[in-house]
């Protein structure tokens, strides 16, 4: 069976709450993303929850260390049982290639993050002197050089990747309106989808819409 294409992201510190959050999902529909807001809190609670619950989790802890630390890192959560993990790309091609020695043995995806959709043009000319697009681009070299299994980036950088075949793709920057809020690089689950995404992470438009089932349901039946 293959994956869901829509991955969850219960960014709850509270365990009630993202408990809740989960027990109103459908692991036919949707994989589950726990990332460092639920994990530095709850440890690995709502991992178990989810997986007793039969979905897929997606790990993303967006690690980004030095080479050795990175690899000991992933030693510690590839008994977890999740089926993807992210590392920075920008954490170099030694410490993307020891990440990749860190899983062997399991099923685990490594993926990089290449720019955080919350970043504009304007951030990147600050942070890196040159926009995002060149940024994502030469993150997406080093990515392949490196033998990570995919990369986490904009939908407005899914272009980008099309001719690399050997990388996956997650997208967050999920938004059915324009909210306002923190994500700057958006795009809607469809297009996303039409433009080749393999996963699409979606936050706050399901877990903090009135009806998380009735959302999740909406998005779902939107890429299909
Ligand atoms: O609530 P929202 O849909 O914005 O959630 C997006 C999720 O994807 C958050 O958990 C965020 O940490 C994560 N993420 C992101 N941009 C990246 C990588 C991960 O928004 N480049």
């Amino acid at each position: 069976m293959t994956d869901p294409k829509i991955i969850v992201a219960i960014d709850s510190s509270n365990q009630e709450q993202a408990l809740n959050i989960i027990d109103q999902l459908d692991s036919e529909l949707c994989m589950i993303k726990i990332g460092s807001v639920n994990f530095n809190s709850l440890g690995n609670l709502c991992i178990n929850k989810a997986f007793e619950k039969g979905f897929k989790i997606f790990l993303d802890l967006k690690l980004h260390d030095i080479p050795n630390t990175v690899k000991e890192s992933i030693l510690g959560l590839k008994h977890y049982p999740i089926s993807m993990l992210t590392i920075h790309t920008s954490g170099g091609l030694d410490m993307m290639r020891a990440a990749v020695e860190g899983v062997e043995g399991t099923n685990i995806k490594i993926f990089g993050v290449t720019a955080l959709t919350s970043l504009s043009d304007s951030d990147s000319e600050r942070i890196f002197r040159r926009d995002i697009r060149s940024q994502v681009n030469s993150l997406l070299d080093l990515a392949e050089e490196g033998g990570i299994d995919g990369v986490v980036c904009s939908p407005q950088e899914l272009e980008l990747l099309s001719k690399r075949k050997s990388l996956l793709s997650i997208t967050p920057g999920i938004r059915l309106k324009n909210l306002q809020d923190d994500q700057k690089r958006v795009m809607t689950p469809k297009e996303a989808v039409e433009l080749g995404a393999d996963y699409i992470v979606v936050g706050r438009p399901i877990t903090s819409s009135e009806n998380i089932s009735k959302s999740l349901n909406e998005i779902y039946l939107s890429i299909q």
